[in-house]
Parts: structure tokens; C-alpha cells; sequence
């Protein structure tokens, strides 16, 4: 498992040392949410803080552009430290453009699924395509409830990504109690925002979540 704690429901006054905590107890990916009041209905942050973020972690930079047309942000959050940018199918017209951009940019690619986009809207991108981001809530919040609908597409994304190198990302409502069950669907890269900063102890809740992982290889 990778497992991707999203500074979301990070303490932004202490910003560098909650991400060291993370890293330190195993997390190998930060994942970065930029909402834009547009595409969501909540403002976050945008490439100044990502670069900030670069400079206190050699950490994977995984960051989520919830944002109405990506393609004006992607130079700036690549040169900001982004190792992956992955946008919304639904945020722009012309996905496979957007997400051959970023390659170019030297990053890697990521498409992102709200709950209700099938699948079928990607089938034709998966060439530009390094990471399927499945939503597991309605993007623009952290602390939300896991939509159990989602879950099939779990297993339809595994069965796209098969014979290629493409990693699948669940985001939205995942905690130790439901985590090994996305686990046990193939998931790779696990997002955790509230579970992990919202905890009092982050440390232990990521290592928390690898014992849960570790738990299921067996
Ligand atoms: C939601 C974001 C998520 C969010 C996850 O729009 O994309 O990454 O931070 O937070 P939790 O884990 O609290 O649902
Ligand atoms: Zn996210």
C-alpha cells in the first residue's frame, strides 16, 4: 500500500511539521487537495504552498486538482514540485490533451472520477494515464462519509489498469475500518485526510493503517 495522508485536515500553522510526522511513521506520498470555489465549492490552496510543501519533504507530491479547467495550473504546480498531477475528467473538455500536458511537464498523470462518472469516460486515454483517482465521496470536503456504491468501480478500474503501469487511488471517507476492504479490491494508493490529521496522534494512525495493510498480505 501507498499510503497518500491528504494535508487537508492538516494543521496549515504547522504545516511542516505535520507532514515530517507522516512521512517519518512510513507515508511515502503527500497528497495535496487544490480546490478552486469552481469546480468545488471550497477554496484551498494552489502552487505556492506546494512549493513550500517541496521544500521541507523529498516526499511524492501527489496533488488532486479540484479545479474548473486545470490546463491554466498545470505548468505552475509542475514547477511548484508537483511529482503527480492528476485532474478531473469532468473539469475540462479535452481530457487526453490536459493529461498528455502534464507528462510533457515531466509529471505524472492522474485522472480523478467523482462518485456518479463512470469508468468508460477514460477508455480512451489510458496511454496518457498514470494513476486512476477513484472518488469515494463528492470532492470539496474532508471528514466525509465513503459512498459504499463506488466500490465495483474499484474492481472495473483494476481490470483497466491490468498490463499497464497504472496505479489506482481511492479518496474520500477512509479510516482503519474500512480500509481493508479497499484493500482487499487491489486498491494501491490509499488518501487519508481526516483519519490521519484529524487523529490526535498522526503518527500512530499511519502506522495504524499499515499494520491494518500489513495484516492482509498474509
Ligand atoms: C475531498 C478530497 C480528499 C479529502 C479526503 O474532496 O479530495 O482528498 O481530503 O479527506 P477524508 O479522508 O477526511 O475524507
Ligand atoms: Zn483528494
Amino acid at each position: 500500500m501507498i499510503l497518500a495522508p491528504s494535508i487537508l485536515s492538516a494543521d496549515f500553522a504547522n504545516l511542516g511539521s505535520d507532514i515530517r510526522k507522516v512521512v517519518s511513521a512510513g507515508a511515502q506520498w503527500v497528497h495535496v487537495d487544490v480546490m478552486d470555489g469552481r469546480f468545488v465549492p471550497n477554496i484551498t490552496i494552489g502552487p505556492l504552498v506546494v512549493k513550500s510543501v517541496r521544500s521541507v519533504t523529498d516526499a511524492y507530491l501527489d496533488c488532486h486538482l479540484m479545479v474548473a479547467d486545470p490546463d491554466r495550473y498545470l505548468e505552475a504546480f509542475a514547477k511548484a514540485g508537483a511529482n503527480g498531477i492528476t485532474v478531473h475528467a469532468e473539469a475540462g473538455p479535452h481530457l487526453h490533451r490536459t493529461l498528455t500536458r502534464i507528462r510533457e511537464l515531466g509529471c505524472a498523470p492522474g485522472v480523478a472520477l467523482n462518485p456518479s462518472t463512470p469508468l468508460s469516460t477514460i477508455a480512451y486515454c489510458l496511454d496518457v494515464v498514470d494513476l486512476i483517482l477513484i472518488m469515494s465521496v463528492n470532492p470539496g470536503f474532508g471528514g466525509q462519509t465513503f459512498i459504499d456504491a463506488v466500490m465495483p468501480k474499484i474492481t472495473e478500474a483494476k481490470a483497466l489498469a491490468a498490463g499497464r503501469n497504472i496505479l489506482v487511488e481511492i479518496d474520500g471517507g477512509i479510516g482503519p475500518d474500512n480500509l481493508g476492504m479497499v484493500l482487499d479490491k487491489g486498491v494501491d494508493v490509499v488518501v487519508a485526510g481526516s483519519s490521519v490529521f484529524g487523529s490526535p496522534d498522526p503518527e500512530a494512525a499511519v502506522r495504524g493503517m499499515f499494520a491494518i495493510a500489513d495484516s492482509r498480505k498474509h
